[in-house]
């Protein structure tokens, strides 16, 4: 089992670090190979996804990865940021299914700031299409207006666009994991609207012809992000697109007290996957040992459940994950009166104790 280590930077650093002895603390072998990307690939190599850790990534079973960013390269030209790495991770590997559950632990009731009989027991998971919509469409760019309300003005545009495959394979993934589940999806769009969003609803309603066990309801995104405050509870298996994925998933994961918990798992066709927690680099706290650990912890276990074939593994993990919420210790970001507050490597130690 071949593992890409990734860790990136600010915090992606020193969380991915407590994953890895995590990993190390069980009794698997992997092959584990790291590589910079993001800001700090372009320190070194002067891009953020060197061909050298495309190559590796591509290589392995599976990507861990810690995050990418800092606000010292937003003077860069785009191709050169490190947000790059990330998408062009995405794109090469073809990591089209990115799933990101939002579970809220008892422990944790507490720290999110909605009502806890609004969060307590929410399981939710948001599977958003990751490598199409205005995220990748063409053709986008800057130029002067030919028509529209200002001709002759300076403007902008992106594409958003997706295909009929693209929608079908994203809708297959939420269907099956549906059927591992309460058998619900909620499928998220704009077909009010956007002529991109009324295509995503007819083709995931003609998928849905082949699961007539699973319930499928429509909602618009507007409306989604309501009822996501509102009464989350009520959502089980959300699927979007690229774009609304990535503004619903932040605001689920405030649903859970912290995104310091959440983890990600982006697969391709072939079952290869990255694994990710939800948050990014953090660069305000990096460097103070202070970071969650926890998303990462439970990405790495997505990644044995997902593409190492190691479930049991998994379960391990998240339950050592669980044990130390349950012993009270707590990452500044989950902290709260009354439970002890440890550092980033007192959190990763603890889940190796709790493994062992
Ligand atoms: C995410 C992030 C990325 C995205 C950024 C870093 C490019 O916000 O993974 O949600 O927008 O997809
Ligand atoms: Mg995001």
């Amino acid at each position: 089992m071949k593992i890409a280590v990734l860790p990136g930077d600010g915090i992606g650093t020193e969380i991915v670090a407590e994953a890895v002895k995590v990993l190390q603390a069980l009794d698997l072998s992997f092959e584990m190979e790291s590589a910079p990307v993001g800001g700090a690939a372009y320190e070194a190599h002067g891009h953020p996804l060197p061909e050298s850790t495309l190559k590796l990534a591509q290589q392995a079973d599976a990507v861990l990865f810690g995050a990418v960013g800092d606000w010292k390269y937003d003077k860069l030209e785009r191709a050169l940021r490190p947000e790059q790495a990330i998408l062009g991770l995405r794109k090469h590997m073809g990591l089209f299914a990115n799933f990101r559950p939002a579970i809220c632990y008892p422990e944790l009731v507490g720290a999110s700031t909605l009502k806890p009989e609004v969060i307590s027991g929410l399981d939710i998971l948001i599977i958003r299409e990751l490598t199409g919509d205005i995220y990748f469409g063409q053709p986008r760019g800057r130029r002067t207006a030919a028509d529209g309300h200002f001709p002759g003005a300076d403007e902008a545009f992106d594409t958003m666009r997706y295909s009929k495959p693209e929608i079908e394979r994203i809708a297959h993934v939420a269907f099956q994991a549906a059927r591992k589940r309460s058998k619900k999806v909620t499928s998220v769009d704009k077909a009010n609207v956007l002529e991109t969003f009324q295509f995503w609803k007819d083709v995931v309603t003609e998928v849905h012809a082949q699961y007539p066990d699973v319930e499928l309801e429509h909602m618009y995104v507007d409306n989604a992000a309501m009822q996501l405050v509102r009464a989350p509870k009520k959502f089980d298996v959300v699927v979007t697109g690229n774009m609304f994925g990535d503004i619903l998933s932040d605001e689920a994961s405030m649903l859970t007290g912290s995104i310091g918990m959440l983890p990600s798992a982006s697969l391709n066709a072939s079952n290869q996957g990255l694994y990710e927690p939800s948050h990014g680099s953090a660069p305000d706290i990096a460097g103070k040992g202070v970071a969650n650990p926890l998303a990462t912890i439970l990405s790495a276990a997505m990644m044995l459940r997902f593409s190492l074939n190691q479930a049991q593994a998994a379960d391990r993990i998240e339950a050592a994950v669980k044990a130390v919420l349950a012993q009270g210790l707590r990452t500044p970001d989950i902290h709260s009166e009354g439970t002890t507050k440890v550092g980033t490597a007192e959190m990763g130690a603890a889940v190796v104790k709790a493994l062992r």
